[in-house]
């Protein structure tokens, strides 16, 4: 009897030195870097949802919840100095789901049977113009990784993107991704295809809206 009451008091402190072990390191990872991190995320995305509301006029825009799922979806935001480093991730996302939503359009336009539809005609065009946003996607995505700072000096050559450029990348890409966010909407059974438009120009609104923010930062400086 005596044995196993012992037996029971040394499993409960084991158990118990378990348990506060446990709560020690998750405490330690609670006070750790993390919060600190956390609240950039936070705070630049609400000053995110802020300029897109602004710039949209408070129609269809960006909201801060959006753009902190979305930051937080991907660890490097974790690691995340500034602005642009914020604005690579949803750009990085997008790489991949444009090509995605590329071939989803190719296969309805394969289901098509009728060629000169105007359903077939207007899948034919938003194919292109996906094919277009990946590609210029690709190119702001370099530029932005490239860019290091206002480098230019008034006397020499451009040596190097100037920092507006990069959110003017990335409204060109909003422009030049338009034909499909207009016409996927209105197509009769094309109703996963026009989620899918939205979803990437949310992206690509919250991308927009993180480096415009980049800009107004460094010119203020
Ligand atoms: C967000 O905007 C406020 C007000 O303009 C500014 O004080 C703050 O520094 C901004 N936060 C970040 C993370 O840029
Ligand atoms: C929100 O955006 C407006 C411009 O649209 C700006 O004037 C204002 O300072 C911003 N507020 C914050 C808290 O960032
Ligand atoms: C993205 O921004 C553009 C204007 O810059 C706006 O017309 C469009 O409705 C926005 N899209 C979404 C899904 O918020
Ligand atoms: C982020 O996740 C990827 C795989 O999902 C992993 O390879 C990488 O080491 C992680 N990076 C950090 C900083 O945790
Ligand atoms: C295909 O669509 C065009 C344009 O709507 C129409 O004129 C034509 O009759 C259709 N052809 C067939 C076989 O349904």
């Amino acid at each position: 009897m005596a044995t196993s009451h012992m037996a029971t008091t040394a499993l409960s402190a084991i158990i118990f030195m378990l348990l506060s072990l446990a709560i020690a390191a998750q405490s330690r990872v609670d006070v750790g870097g993390k919060p600190k991190t956390t609240d950039f995320i936070v705070e630049a995305c609400k000053n995110a949802s802020n300029f897109s509301r602004g710039y949209n006029e408070g129609y269809n825009y960006v909201t801060p919840e959006f753009c902190i799922s979305t930051l937080q979806s991907d660890n490097r935001s974790a690691g995340a100095k500034d602005y642009r480093d914020l604005a690579l991730i949803p750009v990085d996302i997008l790489k991949d789901r444009v090509v995605t939503a590329g071939g989803n359009v190719k296969k309805m336009l394969l289901n098509t049977k009728n060629s000169t539809s105007t359903t077939a005609r207007h899948l034919r065009i938003c194919e292109l113009d996906y094919a277009a946003t990946a590609s210029n996607l690709n190119f702001c995505d370099a530029l932005m990784r490239d860019y290091q700072g206002d480098r230019r000096s008034e006397d020499q050559d451009n040596d190097g993107p100037r920092e507006y450029e990069l959110s003017e990348c990335v409204e060109n890409v909003i422009h030049v991704s338009r034909y499909c966010a207009f016409v996927l909407p209105a197509m009769p059974g094309a109703e996963a295809l026009a989620k899918e438009s939205y979803e990437l120009d949310m992206l690509m609104n919250l991308s927009f809206s993180l480096l415009s923010l980049y800009t107004l930062d460094t010119t203020l400086d």
